[in-house]
């Protein structure tokens, strides 16, 4: 096997392949005409983010098997051209989680000793020790937002300085993952009961500006903030603010909106420690990703074995191509879920009467599409169960005959750590295209594509005109409407599909009518 290096690798990376007895050859990206001719024997192509793999690249590899990006970010990576070759891209997502937890501690240390500003004092000439008196760690509430990698290894660390933790991750519940000594607590609880509150969640639509005004404002007087994770889950000026008028005591921030941050916010608000997005950059953090990806990629010439794959390789897709209208529907249904069952999920039932070789992948597309705002980072068919298992979830196929006659009939279940349950059913019809059929109980029948707004209220009459009036005065074009009811809950059930998506303060208008029991809008 011939492995091809473009980007600089820790010499423990190439020793797995040499000890393989595999030959590599380490030619810098930039001798474009070494690369060039190196390509069409080369087995496997090892790379950082300094190479990039284009289509045109691809076609001279007719060998390739394999290519292993150190890191995270794979858009230096054609990935479709990849993926029709046949030729599987692997990352290594784990390889900072120490990095990011311990750069926490560091700003968490800093924060309560002062080190930063009593370290300018000093080398200006000052000697002030009363001003610089700090707090100490032990005994204080640390809020973790977020029990993912990254904040799990943070509350290890905090809990050998004694900090009693409290945790929010509306998907995780800490005993199922193995975490101990770790109170859960919902988001306003924690920011009144912490001392300090460290982010460890993905940028999404919920987490957007996740820490507002209203929310530090429900913080702790002389509470501290800590965000490590990603600009965008902190209002930036709000947080000035609050560090100017006095309400928090300090706040100490990795990672901004803009990157470099505007002049205007927080460089110049008080008590806050910034650090350019810093928290993967470690040597250690370096070298690991580039181990890592070395042994993924001989275990998968070697023996097959895939880790981290980023893409499904072009063999397992022509299967896919036969089901993708069902892949894509129990992906929607997935989803869909994700915003009826909002909180941590015990149990995922699929349940199909088609062919049994397709329930697996069915399965995998309905974790993603549930999965997809739970979890930072790439969720593909290959890495989504595993990611579902981390998340405490236990996934369940069954293959019903019974469903058969319903050519594609696909059902989705799910159980909730609350007790709570919730089902949804669906088929793709001749054409290919995928219908709702039941939802939590209803019998209804509905695309499940583009804007749709599910609204449960009293079965009583004049809601649905109400609905298309509050909509209509706010402009929203309603494309079609299904309706059910259910006798005994004395309830209706609609789901409006509209060409537009609802503002919030639309949205709340609908929620505080009478008759209206929820109302979830779905994009
Ligand atoms: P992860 O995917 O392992 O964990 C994220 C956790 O957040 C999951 O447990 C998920 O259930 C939870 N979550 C999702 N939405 C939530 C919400 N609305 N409220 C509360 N919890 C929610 O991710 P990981 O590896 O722990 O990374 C955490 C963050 O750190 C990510 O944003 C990542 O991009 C960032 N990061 C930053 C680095 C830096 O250089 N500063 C380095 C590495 C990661």
């Amino acid at each position: 096997m011939k492995i091809l290096v473009t980007d600089p690798i820790v010499s423990q990376g190439i020793t797995i392949f040499r000890e393989a007895g595999f030959e590599v050859l380490e030619i810098p990206f930039k001798n474009t005409d070494a690369v060039l001719a190196a390509l069409p024997g080369v087995d496997a192509w090892i790379i950082r983010s300094g190479s990039k793999v284009t289509a045109e690249h691809l076609k001279l590899a007719g060998r390739l098997k394999v290519i292993g990006r150190a890191g995270v970010g794979i858009d230096n990576v054609d990935l479709t051209a990849a993926t029709l070759q046949g030729v599987v891209v692997m990352n290594t997502p784990n390889g900072n989680t120490i990095s990011a937890a311990e750069h926490t501690l560091a700003m968490m240390l800093a924060l309560v000793r002062n080190i930063p500003e009593a370290d300018a004092t000093l080398k200006n000439g000052g000697w002030d020790r009363k001003r610089f008196t700090g707090n100490e760690l032990r005994g204080k509430t640390l809020g973790v937002v977020g029990l993912g990698r990254i904040g799990q290894k943070v509350i290890k660390r905090a809990q050998a300085f004694e900090m009693n933790i409290l945790g929010y991750d509306p998907y995780v519940e800490p005993e199922r993952i193995g975490l101990k000594r770790v109170e859960s607590a919902d988001l306003d609880t924690l920011l009144a009961k912490s001392d300090i509150v460290t982010l460890h969640v993905p940028k999404n639509k919920a987490t957007e500006n996740l820490i507002n005004a209203q929310r530090l404002a429900q913080m702790k007087p002389g509470a501290r903030l800590i965000n490590c994770a990603r600009g965008g889950l902190v209002d930036e000026a709000a947080l000035a603010d609050s560090l100017k008028n006095g309400h928090l005591a300090g706040a100490a921030i990795d990672v901004f909106v803009n990157e470099p941050p505007d002049d205007s916010t927080l460089r110049t608000a008080p008590h806050a420690i910034l650090t350019p997005h810093l928290g993967a950059s470690t040597v250690e953090a370096g070298e690991s990703v580039a181990v890592q990806v070395c042994q993924q990629v001989k275990d998968y010439l070697v023996e097959k074995k895939l880790a981290n794959a980023v893409n499904v390789p072009i063999a397992d897709l022509s299967i896919l191509k036969q089901i993708e209208s069902g892949l894509n529907l129990v992906k929607r249904m997935g989803y869909m879920l994700h915003h009826l069952m909002p909180g941590a999920i015990r149990e995922c039932v699929l349940t199909y009467g088609g062919e049994a070789s397709h329930t697996q992948p069915l399965l995998l597309s309905a974790l993603q599409g549930l999965l997809k705002e739970r979890h930072d980072g790439e969720l593909n068919l290959i890495n989504v169960r595993s990611i579902a298992e981390q998340q405490g979830i236990d996934v369940v196929t069954v293959n019903d005959p019974r469903m058969a006659d319903f050519t594609h009939a696909i059902s989705l279940h799910l159980k909730g750590a609350d007790g709570t349950a919730c089902e949804l059913v669906g088929y793709t019809d001749q054409e290919g295209i995928g219908r709702i059929t039941r939802l939590d109980g209803f019998k209804i029948d509905s695309k499940p594509d583009g804007v749709l707004l599910l609204i449960e209220n009293d079965d009583i009459p004049g809601v649905v005109g109400r609905v298309g009036t509050l909509l209509g005065t706010a402009q929203v074009n309603i494309s079609g409407i299904a309706l059910s009811r259910d006798k005994t809950r004395k309830s209706a059930l609609s789901i409006v599909r509209c060409d537009q998506e609802v503002r919030e303060d639309v949205l709340e208008n609908l929620r505080s009518e009478a008759a209206i029991r929820r109302v979830i809008q779905i994009i």
